[in-house]
C-alpha cells in the first residue's frame, strides 16, 4: 500500500463525531470555523487488526474488571526489540491512564511541595502544569536555537540543577515541540549530568515511535543500562500517539528500580486505585502485534506531508523558518521574520482560520512560533498552504501601507 491508498483508507472526517480537536473549536478559540491543526491526535484510523480485537470484545459485550492480557508484555517485548532494538523488564511495567496523568502521579510520588523541578522549554505545555499544580519550583532550563533544530544547553542545564538543588527532570524524548530525536550521546550527556547531581529523570518517551527517516530512537533507559544508573530513570510511554488511541486510556510507566518501584506502589496504595482499561490494552496488544505496516504506512505519509509543506512555505513564504523534523508528527514553525508575534493570532487564527498550537504556550521565550499537525491529509494541508499564502498578501499589502505611509510622514515633517 503506498501513501495516497494508506490515506484514501484510513483517513476519517471527524468533525461531529465528539472529537477534541474538531468539535471543541468555539470553546478553545472562539471559533468554531478553523481547521484544526492543534491536539497531537490523528485523522486516521487505527490498524484493521485493531479495530477487529475491539469487535470481538464488543460483540462479547462484557465490560467487567479485567486482567492485563496474558502476553501484553510479550508483544510489547517484541515490538521494542523489532523497532529499537532494546529491552525492558516486565516487572518494571506499571498502567497508567495516560502520560500527563503519570507525570502527576510520578511527581508526587518522587518530590515534595517546594521541590525543584527542571524542564526544557521550549516544551509540551503540561510540563508547566505538573509542576505549578503540585507546587513544585519550576526551573528551566532552554533549548538553544539554531541552525535549523534546538540542542541541550549542558552548561546551563548543570549550572540550574546545582543552583535550585533541583531533585526531578522531565526528559522529552523525542521532543515536542521542536521535533528533535536524541542522539546517546545527548542522552548520556544530560542523563550523567542528572545522576551526578542526584536529579531523578522521568523520560516521557510517548512519540518515540514516531521516528522520521534518517533518525534512530534510543529510551534514556537504554543509556541508563549502559551507563549503570537505571536506578535514576523513569520512563513514560503509550501507545496513544503512535496509534491514535489517546481516548481508550492506556499508558506505561516503566520502573527499573526496585526500590523506586516500592515507593511508587506505596504512594499507589494511598493515592491511585484505577483499574487498567481493558478496551485500551486490547486495542494495544493487537497493535504492538499487527501494526507495523500500518505505522510504516503513516510515518511515510507523515514524511511526504513534512516534505511538501516545507517546500511550499519555502517557496512562497521563505521568511517562515520550518525547523527540521525528525521525530513527533508536529511542526515546529518560526514566523518571527514574517509576521510581528503579537500579530500572530490575528493573522493565523482570524484571518487564516487556522487553530494552531501557539509558540507562547510551550515557552515564554517563544511568541511568534506556532506548532502544526501534520497528520493528516495533504488536501487539509494544501488548504492551510492556500490560507497562508492569501494572508502573505495581507502582510505584504500592510507592509507596503505602513511604509508609504511613513514615506508621507517623511516629506510632510
Ligand atoms: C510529550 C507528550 N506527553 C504526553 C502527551 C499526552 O499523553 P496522554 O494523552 O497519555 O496523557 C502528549 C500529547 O501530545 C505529549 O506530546
Amino acid at each position: 500500500m503506498d501513501v495516497n491508498e494508506f490515506a484514501a483508507n484510513y483517513y476519517r472526517k471527524r468533525k461531529d463525531t465528539d472529537s477534541l480537536k474538531w468539535d471543541a473549536l468555539k470553546e478553545r478559540y472562539g471559533d468554531e470555523n478553523l481547521l484544526p491543526l492543534w491536539v497531537a491526535d490523528t485523522e486516521f484510523s487505527v490498524p484493521d487488526a485493531v479495530q477487529q480485537a475491539l469487535q470481538t470484545k464488543i460483540k462479547q459485550g462484557i465490560f467487567g474488571y479485567s486482567l492485563v492480557p496474558e502476553d501484553y508484555f510479550s508483544t510489547y517485548e517484541n515490538w521494542q526489540k523489532r523497532h529499537h532494538q532494546q529491552t525492558f523488564a516486565k516487572e518494571w511495567l506499571f498502567f497508567s491512564t495516560g502520560v500527563v496523568q503519570a507525570l502527576y502521579d510520578l511527581v508526587d510520588c518522587f518530590t515534595e511541595k517546594g521541590e525543584a523541578i527542571l524542564i526544557q522549554p521550549p516544551v509540551y505545555y503540561p510540563f508547566f502544569n505538573v509542576i505549578q499544580d503540585k507546587k513544585r519550583q519550576l526551573v528551566t532550563s532552554d533549548l538553544i536555537s539554531g541552525p535549523n533544530n534546538y540542542r541541550m544547553d549542558f552548561a546551563d542545564l548543570e549550572k540550574k540543577i546545582k543552583k535550585y538543588q533541583v531533585k526531578l527532570s522531565i526528559l522529552c524524548s523525542p521532543h515536542n515541540p521542536v521535533g528533535r530525536v536524541w542522539k546517546s550521546e545527548e542522552l548520556r550527556t544530560y542523563l550523567n549530568i542528572c545522576t551526578k547531581n542526584n536529579v531523578l529523570v522521568i523520560a516521557d518517551e510517548i512519540h518515540s515511535d514516531l521516528i522520521l527517516p534518517g533518525n534512530q530512537f534510543v529510551s534514556a533507559a537504554e543509556i541508563a543500562k549502559e551507563e549503570g544508573v537505571l536506578e535514576n530513570v523513569v520512563i513514560c510511554n503509550a501507545p496513544s500517539k503512535t496509534f491514535n488511541l489517546a481516548s481508550l486510556l492506556n499508558a506505561h510507566i516503566w520502573i527499573p528500580h526496585v526500590k523506586q518501584r516500592e515507593s511508587y506502589q506505596n504512594w499507589c496504595q494511598e493515592n491511585r486505585h484505577t483499574e487498567n482499561s481493558s478496551l485500551g490494552q486490547i486495542a494495544a496488544q493487537a497493535a504492538y502485534q499487527s501494526g507495523d505496516q500500518w505505522l510504516n504506512n503513516f510515518l511515510a505519509l507523515v514524511t511526504q506531508n513534512y516534505n511538501w509543506i516545507k517546500e511550499q512555505l519555502y517557496q512562497y513564504i521563505p521568511q517562515i523558518e520550518v525547523t527540521d523534523l525528525q521525530g513527533t508528527y508536529l511542526l515546529w514553525l518560526d514566523l518571527r521574520k514574517w509576521i510581528p508575534p503579537e500579530k500572530v493570532k490575528y493573522y493565523i487564527q482570524d484571518q487564516a482560520k487556522l487553530a494552531v498550537d501557539f509558540g507562547e504556550w510551550f515557552s515564554t521565550e517563544t511568541k511568534g512560533f506556532i506548532r502544526i499537525n501534520l497528520a493528516t491529509s495533504l488536501a487539509n494541508l494544501r488548504l492551510v498552504v492556500k490560507c497562508l499564502v492569501e494572508v502573505n498578501k495581507m502582510v505584504k499589502f500592510e507592509e507596503n501601507y505602513s511604509k508609504s505611509n511613513k514615506r508621507r510622514h517623511y516629506k510632510n515633517e
